[in-house]
This record gives structure tokens, sequence and C-alpha cells, in this order.
């Protein structure tokens, strides 16, 4: 049995595999409608979510399944006290399949030591979220047409966008990709992101503090959010939170076929007056997540169309 805990726990087959599918399922929607009859899909979600969560469930539905869970810790037996490890022992009794989001890093991968079926990562702390990157990957296929050689400038809180770090491993194993990292100085990536990924594996690399100063060289800008509920304390939220808000005056140098990416929600990071600008396509790539879910929904539980 398999879980999806890393994105590194796919290889880059499997990724290229499920993306395929994903395509498939966008080009004929029919086929799959019955695909996961009389299968449930629970959703276990001890953190606020929209999208994944959402997503998730339509995705199960639209493949015909069924889908059970909760949406915030508070209305789960976890405010009684009772374990993560317990919790998922349990839902695995009643599910087929369990996409898991959790604050503490780490908790997913516990669940899947005692889970019964396969357990989905759908963000663990400020560690990963491997669906969010199978969506961003999508994406990017779906906008470039490509997943090879080109500059993406990841930017905002990259010290704790679980987005950011999931993204940078998935991607680095791909060919020709060159990483601007844009953050304060405070929000850079964790050093083990720069030795365990970037200098182990020769990946090119910057850091720099403004978009302004790298715009002309990016095919890719990924906003983030500055990720309030990581930090300890308010003031140090309150400095950071707004230090890049990319809007029209920005892009003035940027490249015609640029992809403005972000996963989204929003707080400043986007002026909303580049929502109509044909390069935003962080709308496109919520909806690309309902996609490649199905695809991994079905890839996960072995299911052949
Ligand atoms: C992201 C997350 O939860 O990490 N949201 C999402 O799943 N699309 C990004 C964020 O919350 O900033």
């Amino acid at each position: 049995m398999k879980h999806l805990i890393d994105p590194t726990d796919l290889t880059v087959k499997e990724i290229d595999d499920i993306i395929e599918l994903a395509l498939d399922i966008i080009e004929n929607k029919e086929k799959y409608s019955e695909a996961c009859k009389g299968k449930k899909l629970a959703t276990l979600f001890f953190e606020p979510s929209t999208r994944t969560r959402l997503s998730f469930e339509a995705a199960m539905m639209e493949l015909g399944g069924n889908v059970l869970g909760f949406s915030s810790a508070d209305s789960s037996s976890a405010t009684k006290g009772e374990s993560v490890g317990d919790t998922v022992k349990v839902v695995s009794c009643y599910a087929d399949i369990i996409a898991m989001r959790h604050p503490k890093e780490g908790a997913p991968l516990f669940g899947s030591m005692v889970s019964d079926v396969p357990i989905i990562n759908a963000g663990d702390g400020g560690h990963n979220h491997p669906t969010q990157t199978l969506t961003d990957l999508l994406t990017i296929k779906r906008e470039k047409g490509r997943l090879n050689n080109f500059t993406i400038g990841l930017c905002g809180d990259l010290k704790f966008g679980r987005t950011v770090h999931s993204l940078i491993k998935a991607l680095s194993r791909y060919e020709g990709i060159k990483f601007i990292l844009i953050s304060p100085k405070e929000l850079k990536v964790p050093s083990y992101i720069i030795t365990e990924v970037f200098e182990k594996n020769n990946i090119e690399y910057e850091e720099v503090t403004t978009m302004e100063e790298v715009m002309d060289r990016l095919d890719v800008i990924y906003m983030t959010r500055v990720q309030k509920e990581r930090f300890f304390n308010e003031a140090d939220y309150v400095r950071l939170k707004d230090t890049y808000i990319l809007d029209a005056s920005k892009l003035k140098n940027a490249k015609s076929d640029l992809s403005i990416m972000h996963p989204l929600p929003r707080v400043n990071e986007i002026s909303t007056e580049l929502d109509d600008d044909p390069r935003a396509c962080y709308f496109r790539q919520a909806l690309n997540g309902k996609f490649v879910r199905m695809a991994l929904i079905l890839s996960m539980l072995e299911v052949n169309v």
C-alpha cells in the first residue's frame, strides 16, 4: 500500500503519469464518472481549508464515489483528547482512502504508520503539501506545455510556506529548472532545502529580496501568502505581511508569456487588477487541483478506467 506524504514519495515517472491521467480526465470527463463507485474518501482536516478539502471532495464525487470527514479539529474527538493515531486507525475502518491536514509537521506520516488504507498528506504544518505540488505541476504543464527548461521565481514566505517546499523538491528533479528565491531575510527557505535539495543535486538557485530585480528573467512567478498562523509573534507578522504586492506596475519588464501562480488563499500579494490579465493563472490553478486529485485518487486506489 502506498501513501503520499512527501512529493518525493512519487517518482518523476509516477508524477508524469498522474499529470497525463489528469489531462485525459479533462478531455473525457464522462469516461471517469463511475470509476470510484462504492468507494469512500475521508477528509480529516485538523486545520482550515477551502480549496484542498473541497477539491478533494468534488474530485471523489466526480468519480462517482462518496465522501465523509470533518473540517476542523473542533468537530472531531481530537477535542476530547483522542490521538491522531487512534483517529486515523478508526477512520481507516470506514473509508478506502484518507486525505489529512494537520498543523503539526509529520502528523500524516505518523497516521500512515497505523492506517489500513492509503493516506494523502493534504498539508502538514510548514512542512509539505504534495497535492498542491501536483496541482502546480499540472498548471505549469497546461500553461507552458512543458515541465522543463524554465526559470521560476518563488516569492513571499519561503520559510513557512509548505507549498514552496514541496514544489521545490518536485521541480528540482526536472531538467533545466532555475530557481530564484525572493523573500525578506527573515522568511528565506529553510537551510535543509538549500543543502539537501539545491546543493546536493547541483541545482541553480539565487536568493534575492525584491521581485523587480529579477522580473524580466522569470517564466513563472509563484506568489505566496505570509503564513500568519505559523508566526510566534504578531508584530513580526504585521511587519512582514505586505512585503510583496504584485501589481501591473511591477510587471513592466515581465515576459509576455509569464505565468503568475498562487496556491491561494490570496491576502494582499496580488492586486485584483491583475485578475483579468491572461498571464494570471491562479484561478485556473485552483480548478486544476480538482482534476489532478481525481487522477491521484484513481492511481492510489489502483482503479483502471
Ligand atoms: C496553501 C496551504 O494550505 O498551504 N493553500 C492551499 O492549500 N491552496 C497555501 C496557504 O495557505 O497559504
